[in-house]
């Protein structure tokens, strides 16, 4: 099973990127899912004084969702594939809140003083990288202790049903539709990588033993129900009582 990976996929979200807010706006339950896992990881105070962190912006679906659920937080919004970020960038967004091109992996990497943040949401990357333990690594460095962490993914709960479900809809929906804005291959690439990737369970074993702590697996509503989750997590333990309260 050939999965898109690396510069193959961020070119082929730059080529999507005309169409992506489109076809995500067809989908019942996209900017719902993604509000919901967003208010999940219950920021106080909307967010003041925080800073966040979105993983795998794309056109900024996920940085409003964060934006919606703390709505006075400073939030740094990071993505592979530049094409995705064009369009972030022409929507309207408070001066707190800023685009970076860069993998998750360089952005780890390459600006380690941006941190800590408080938060660091991904929605819809993991199932992307390469090497997902790699990046859960760079999460935990960029995240303060005790800072919060939700996942969003497309991830099959393990029952035959939800996979025939993801089967049958991607056969009769998203691949046609995705054939037709000339997509084919990214939208092949979706079908087969929720299928290869981690199922609910077995991701809540991986963010557990990539260290992270407090890991509860919380479905999204609709027919992404046993499909989509919310996967959330703490970096250890909060060493002082300002970060306990957060
Ligand atoms: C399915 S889109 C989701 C975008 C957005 N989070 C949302 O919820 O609408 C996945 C995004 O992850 C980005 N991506 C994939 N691998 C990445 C990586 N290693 N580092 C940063 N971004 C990555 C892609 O470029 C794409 O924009």
């Amino acid at each position: 099973m050939t999965l898109l990976r690396d510069h193959d996929l961020a070119r082929a979200f730059d080529h999507a990127s005309h169409t992506y807010d489109g076809l995500t706006a067809l989908n019942p339950g996209y900017r719902t899912g993604l509000l919901r896992s967003a208010r999940r990881l219950a920021l106080p105070a909307d967010g003041a004084g925080l800073h966040l962190l979105d993983l795998g912006c794309g056109t900024g679906a996920s940085t409003r969702a964060l934006l919606r659920a703390a709505p006075r937080a400073r939030i740094t919004a990071v993505d592979a594939s530049a094409g995705m970020l064009r369009r972030a960038l022409v929507k309207p967004w408070p001066a707190r809140v800023r685009f970076l091109h860069l993998t998750a992996e360089e952005f780890a990497t390459t600006r380690e003083d941006e941190g800590p943040f408080d938060a660091v949401f991904a929605a819809y990357l993991f199932r992307n990288v390469t090497d997902p333990d790699a990046v859960l690594r760079a999460v935990r460095q960029l995240l303060r202790p005790g800072g919060r962490f939700a996942a969003h993914e497309y991830s099959l709960s393990g029952s035959p049903g939800h996979r025939a479900l993801w089967s049958a809809v991607c056969r009769g929906v998203v691949i046609p539709a995705g054939t037709l804005t000339g997509d084919r291959s990214l939208y092949r690439h979706l079908r087969r990588s929720v299928v290869a990737f981690d199922t609910a369970p077995e991701f809540a074993a991986r963010l557990t033993r990539a260290g992270l702590t407090s890991v509860r697996v919380a479905p999204v509503a609709g027919w992404q129900t046993g499909i989509v989750h919310t996967f959330l997590a703490r970096n250890g333990n909060p060493t002082t009582t300002e970060e306990r309260v957060l």
